[in-house]
């Protein structure tokens, strides 16, 4: 490799994975991933895993061919730091042949016409909750929204009792930090979520077996019983995935989503007078603070960004939230415009493990953000302060609002 392909290496000013980082970085870090993707947008870290910041880039990675999330030797990084466990066969982690299988197992559940049925729930849901907080006058949104829509709605598919989530909210939230064991072993309490809802999973994959119903966990467990096309390590591993992957990530989308409108009150404004802004406000709010701030890919072969080579075998991260604030594919990035089209961010990923929950997530974030929105005549922010939640994702924990009618 030449010097000009080999740079220095450097966090330049952010490392998602250092709790030092401060409030300031965590409660606005698009500054921070600008001033990345300008003077370093091929970046090596310290760490070893590379990094890239432009939107190009980054989507190019996602489609690449001469990548994937395994490395070449088929071994997923980061799974030296983890113990021989139940849940570890998710899609997100695996290459074709077994993603390509697997995906296409579970996504008949996710298709735009299965999660049209749901609107009606998801709507259901929305105006209950918010009906409630406007007769209090107040709300927490996370807590009193942002969980109850995408929760009872992943719950309700999946087949697994409503009443039982407070039990795994905890879990789930500690389970996402396991994506991050790449840079080490993770924390005893992540690894006692995944247990915990390893075991929760066994014992409802046993009683499921017994009376099967209309719900996706039956019909992975008839895939399993049918023979070759699915393994119980891998029915277990994708119920456990669905469950992080649908509702912790869609808590954010809403939490982020009203948190952007209520300090854009004429962004707010102009969604009240035009509820048909919805859907372009909802990809907004992705693209402008979306929940999932990065991935990671492993290149299969050397592959070139710009002026730089990433070996073989290298980790690479995509910095999607850097990619959503990219000048060169969105005018004006920093702007946050319910109208704004088009709109072709990366907060869902991209290529072969584009987010199948899109469309869920979309309709979830429409009922949710679009209900409050249009019930309400005042909307304020209780307060300045942030509070982060537990999960490896960009979610709030909590989000005090002063609602009124
Ligand atoms: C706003 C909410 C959501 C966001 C921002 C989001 C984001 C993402 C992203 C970025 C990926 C790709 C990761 C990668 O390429 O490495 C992904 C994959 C995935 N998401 Fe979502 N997601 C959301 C909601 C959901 C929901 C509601 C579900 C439904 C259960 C879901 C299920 C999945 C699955 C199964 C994958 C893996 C797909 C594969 O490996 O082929 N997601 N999501």
């Amino acid at each position: 490799m030449t010097e000009a392909t080999t740079p220095e290496p450097s966090w330049q000013g952010v490392n998602f994975l250092d709790p030092d980082q401060g409030a300031a970085f965590r409660n606005d870090p698009y500054p921070r991933l600008a001033h990345l993707r300008e003077v370093d947008p091929v970046n090596l870290t310290p760490l070893g895993v590379w990094r890239i910041s432009r939107y190009d880039d980054v989507l190019r990675l996602l489609r690449e061919k001469g990548a994937g999330v395994r490395r070449t030797d088929g071994v997923q990084p980061g799974s030296e730091n983890l113990p021989d466990f139940g849940p570890r066969e998710f899609m997100l982690g695996k290459d074709p042949p077994d993603h390509t299988r697997l995906r296409k197992l579970v996504s008949k559940a996710f298709t735009p016409r299965a999660i049209a049925r749901l609107r009606d729930r998801a709507q259901e849901i929305a105006d209950i909750q918010v009906e409630a907080a406007l007769e209090r006058g107040s709300m927490d949104v996370i807590r009193d929204l942002a969980l109850p829509v995408p929760s009872t709605l992943i719950c309700e598919m999946m087949g697994v009792p409503t009443a039982d989530r407070d039990r795994f909210t905890e879990w789930t939230a500690a389970a996402t930090h396991l994506l991050a064991s790449f840079a080490g072993p993770p924390e005893p309490e992540s690894l006692q979520g995944a247990v915990e809802l390893g075991a929760y999973f066994d014992d409802l994959i046993a009683e499921r077996r017994k009376n099967p119903s209309d719900d996706i966990l039956s019909e992975l467990i008839q895939a399993e019983e049918e023979g070759d096309r699915l393994s119980e390590a891998e029915l277990l591993s994708q119920s456990v995935g669905l469950l992080i992957a649908g509702f912790e990530t869609t808590i954010g989308l809403i939490g982020n989503g009203i948190r952007a409108l209520l300090l854009h009150p004429d962004q707010l404004e102009r969604l009240r007078d035009d509820p048909g802004l919805i859907a372009t406000a909802v990809d907004e709010c992705l693209r402008f603070d979306g929940p999932i701030s990065l991935t990671l890919r492993v290149a299969h072969e050397d592959l070139r960004f710009g002026e730089r080579t990433v070996p073989k075998d290298s980790l690479i991260m995509a910095l999607l939230a850097a990619a959503n604030r990219d000048p060169k594919q969105f005018p004006d990035p920093d702007r946050f415009d319910v109208g704004r089209e088009p709109n072709l961010h990366v907060a869902f990923g991209g290529g072969a493990h584009l987010c199948l929950g899109a469309h869920l997530a979309r309709m979830e974030g429409a009922a949710a953000i679009g209900t409050l929105v249009r019930r309400s005549r005042k909307l304020e922010l209780e307060s300045d302060e942030l509070e982060w939640g537990p999960s490896l994702f960009r979610v709030l924990a909590k989000l005090p609002i002063r609602v009124g009618a």
